[in-house]
């Protein structure tokens, strides 16, 4: 490991996951990586992880575990896996028109084992903590990293402590916390409020911090955007284009993508473009007022709340593959994302109401010009449709804004709205309005 600051390399990390010198985030860096080394031939890594997919075994038929030449070593004793991974890359053809696009694709993070991408980070840091004799694990979540943990926890033997904001996470993401056997406590404070007293509780209990300091989080994620190249046959696309919250997820996808092109797996990168919600955006801020130079922390506000965020550890780490890539930084509005939201349900696939501000952010890269008509985009899907279902009942409702200054705004998504109808149980009515539906189609 190694400080992404100072540069030191610690032979182990401590409880909270920090450089002791310098108090910044550790990354794993693989010193004897080196294109052309008779272990890194790229040809021979592609057919091997290929040949994995008819395997019966646990490891090969994991999305992650698949790719573990390009991962830190685990003994094989500790992993822990849910065969996660493996999720699919669709077409979104009415999406790419709303965008203006030609050429446009979602990898669905949301088809993981706990319906969001956390499980890809999770099945390889509860695996490292079972190696390193943990009988607790704890996370402070906005709902995804809890239902994930609690998930692998009970699969690995492990106690798991979920810190969460009361009130701010949706149901169907506490349910499965709670479901898995998760000590679940909700505190009055937000997400940046659960991080600051599980950063305290670790340097007095013998917890494994799981939240996505922890590197090998960061990881276990790098194995969606490798699984994304071995889709699109190691052609990358032009655009990568993923929501922001606590920044590990574009962090560790922008790291893959570096590391793919050091071993030349891939022969060039993609830009990795990072949305925010307009009411948690510090990222955002970051880099378009202080060029990067500082964050500051905000109290952030979304309906998104799995990116209701105003302190994003991984900033730095975002930044830089973000530099490196040539990526852009956006934010969306509360409306632009369930407009978005709705139009990926309308191409049936669907997805909780963070993951589409990536398809609002290609909206507004697309007008900027920074993506062009015929370049080829692959939004990063990271939650499933039914983790928020309040969310999406409450749109086609037209309740969502109802009485919020987003109000006059959201007349905009009237078109895509879709209410339930209740009638009578009676044959006739039923065809009155399928009929009245056939005219308007
Ligand atoms: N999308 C979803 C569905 C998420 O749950 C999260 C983060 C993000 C995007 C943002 O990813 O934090 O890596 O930038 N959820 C965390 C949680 C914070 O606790 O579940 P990020």
């Amino acid at each position: 490991m190694r400080c992404i600051a100072c540069g030191a390399t610690p032979d182990s990390a401590g409880q909270n996951f920090r450089c002791a010198a310098c108090g910044d985030l550790l990354e794993f860096f693989f010193p004897g990586w080196t294109a052309g080394s008779p272990v890194f031939d790229p040809a021979a890594l592609k057919a091997l992880w290929l040949k994995r997919r008819t395997s019966r075994d646990a490891l090969d038929q994991s999305g992650v575990w698949r790719f573990r030449e390009l991962l830190p070593h685990i003994p094989e004793q500790h992993v822990i896996t849910l065969r996660e991974g493996n999720t699919p890359l669709y077409r979104l053809p009415r999406c790419a028109r709303a965008a203006g696009v030609e050429n446009l694709h979602a990898k669905h993070q949301g088809m993981n084992p706990t319906a969001s991408f956390k499980d890809t980070g999770m099945t390889f840091a509860a695996s490292s903590a079972h190696q390193g004799k943990f009988s607790w694990v704890a996370c402070a979540s906005t709902g995804n990293t809890s239902a994930s943990m609690a998930a692998y926890a009970a699969r690995g033997n492990m106690h798991s402590l979920v810190l969460i904001p009361e009130g701010k996470i949706s149901w169907g993401k506490l349910s499965q916390a709670l479901d898995y056997g998760a000590l679940t406590c909700q505190l009055r404070t937000d997400f940046d409020g659960c991080v600051r007293i599980l950063n305290d509780l670790v340097r007095q209990k013998p917890v494994c911090l799981l939240n996505s300091v922890n590197p090998y989080r960061i990881e276990g994620q790098k194995t969606a955007a490798i699984e994304l190249m071995e889709q699109l046959a190691w052609e990358p696309p032009d655009h990568i284009i993923v929501p922001g919250g606590n920044l590990g997820n574009s962090s560790a996808i922008g790291k893959a993508l570096l590391e793919m092109r050091e071993l030349k797996l891939i022969s060039r990168l993609p830009k990795l473009s990072i949305i925010q919600a307009q009411g948690a955006n510090p990222f955002y801020r970051s880099v378009r007022e202080f060029g990067g130079k500082k964050l500051e922390p905000m109290t952030a506000d979304t309906l998104a709340t799995a990116i209701r965020i105003g302190s994003p550890a991984s900033w730095k780490k975002a930044l830089r593959v973000l530099q490196a890539t040539g990526g852009e930084v956006e934010q969306v509005t509360e409306v632009e994302i369930a407009v978005a939201k709705a139009e990926i349900g309308a191409d049936g696939i669907g997805c909780e109401p963070a993951s589409a501000v990536t398809l609002a952010g290609l909206k507004k890269l697309r007008r900027s010009g920074f993506v062009k008509p015929g370049e080829a985009v692959v939004l990063i899907l990271t939650g499933h449709l039914l983790k928020d279902p309040d969310f999406t009942i409450k749109f086609h409702r037209g309740d969502l804004f109802a009485g919020t200054p987003e109000e006059t705004e959201a007349v905009q998504a009237k078109h895509l709205q879709r209410a339930p109808l209740a009638l009578d149980a009676d044959l006739g009515a039923v065809i009155a309005i399928l009929d009245a539906a056939e005219k308007n189609s």
